[in-house]
């Protein structure tokens, strides 16, 4: 087994999922006022903090995802915060892309940057304790959106970032987003996911990326946010299996899903409905941002110096998250 397919494995090994608190500097500002608290680089890895050092690290979060800021920060207890990571029993790992700009020839969609000067800045993470990365692609549903530009850039840009990570030995998480916001239906969700997801592994094998050594961090397949439509969360789950089978090599050995603005029980209970309903080889797991974080960071808010009462509440997310990622999930364990 190559070393970094026993990474992933590693990463999502009995239910473990990834925290993902990668957020950049400027949308950790909007989280943080958004609970009336001043972002501050002290208060962002006080918040983080509090969540790295809590007991759910060791027993449900296999990895967690950070922000350039946080990797080069130290704890209070003066080692940095990858040590603490990996100290807790998890891996730490790195969001290099530089975020999504308006793509030229389609102002209204994105194209992520990133690449000038990947390989080094890569090899500096990897010195700093990194050992897998992320790399988010985002594309919206509209009327003639995805474009085939966007569709097509986005995957080779993921493609050759994804090579240049597996040849600094670190597993590249591979994230095309594909976003709720919109009109559309369940349906155009199914069809464009399908579209984007598939780009992204003829890119992937074009660049000659070993599959074994990658995460696959997906959308569920949902209807618009404004589109009015109603779909049971037994549809969400199968639609999603689906569209996974039919567009994911089967040689990756890892999916772990964003919840992409899902509410924290609806993440949760999505994601062990598709562990009941999964029929494939895939492990199918967690890469939550918003919600693993979301309770825990209103909490936290109201006293910055409770960290016993806000590690409560986040160990509970991620211990429910990590049951849904074995199907062993069931509403009344919410309480
Ligand atoms: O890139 C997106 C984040 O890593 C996941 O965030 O779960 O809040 O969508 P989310």
């Amino acid at each position: 087994m190559s070393e970094l397919n026993n990474i992933v494995l590693k990463i999502l090994e009995n239910g473990k999922g990834i925290l993902a608190a990668d957020e950049s500097t400027a949308t950790m500002t909007k989280r943080l006022e958004g609970v009336n608290v001043n972002s501050t680089p002290e208060n962002r890895l006080l918040f983080r903090e509090t969540l790295f050092s809590s007991s759910s690290m060791t027993k449900c979060i296999g990895g967690v995802i950070l922000y350039d800021e946080t990797i080069k920060q130290d704890s209070s207890k003066k080692k940095s915060i990858a040590k603490l990571i990996s100290e807790m029993g998890s891996a730490p790992g790195i969001k290099v892309d530089t975020g999504a700009k308006v793509l030229a020839g389609s102002p209204d969609e994105k194209i992520t940057e990133g690449l000038d000067g990947l390989r080094e800045r890569l090899k500096d993470y990897y010195k700093l304790g990194a050992r897998f990365t992320k790399w988010r692609g985002v594309y919206n549903i509209a009327k003639n959106y995805p474009s085939k530009l966007s569709i097509h850039s986005n995957a080779h840009a993921l493609a050759r970032y994804s090579a240049l990570v597996q040849e600094c030995n670190m597993v590249p998480i591979v994230e095309p987003e594909v976003l709720m916001d919109g009109e559309h239906s369940a349906q155009d969700c199914y069809e464009k996911t399908s579209e984007v997801i598939k780009r992204c592994f003829d890119e992937l094998i074009l660049h000659k990326v070993d599959l074994k050594g990658i995460i696959l961090k997906p959308n569920m397949i949902l209807a618009g946010n404004k589109s009015g439509e109603k779909i049971s969360n037994d549809e969400i789950a199968k639609l999603t299996l689906k569209c996974l089978e039919s567009s994911v090599p089967s040689e990756v050995p890892g999916i772990a899903f964003l919840s992409g603005g899902q509410s924290e029980l609806e993440a949760t209970e999505n994601l062990n409905l598709i562990n009941k309903h999964n029929n494939t080889n895939f492990i199918m797991s967690y890469s939550y941002g918003r919600a693993l974080q979301q309770s825990a960071l209103k909490f936290w808010s109201k006293d910055t110096k409770n960290i016993e009462g806000t590690q409560k509440i986040f160990n509970h997310r991620a211990k429910m998250n990590t049951l849904a990622a074995q199907g062993k999930w069931s509403k009344d364990l919410e309480n």
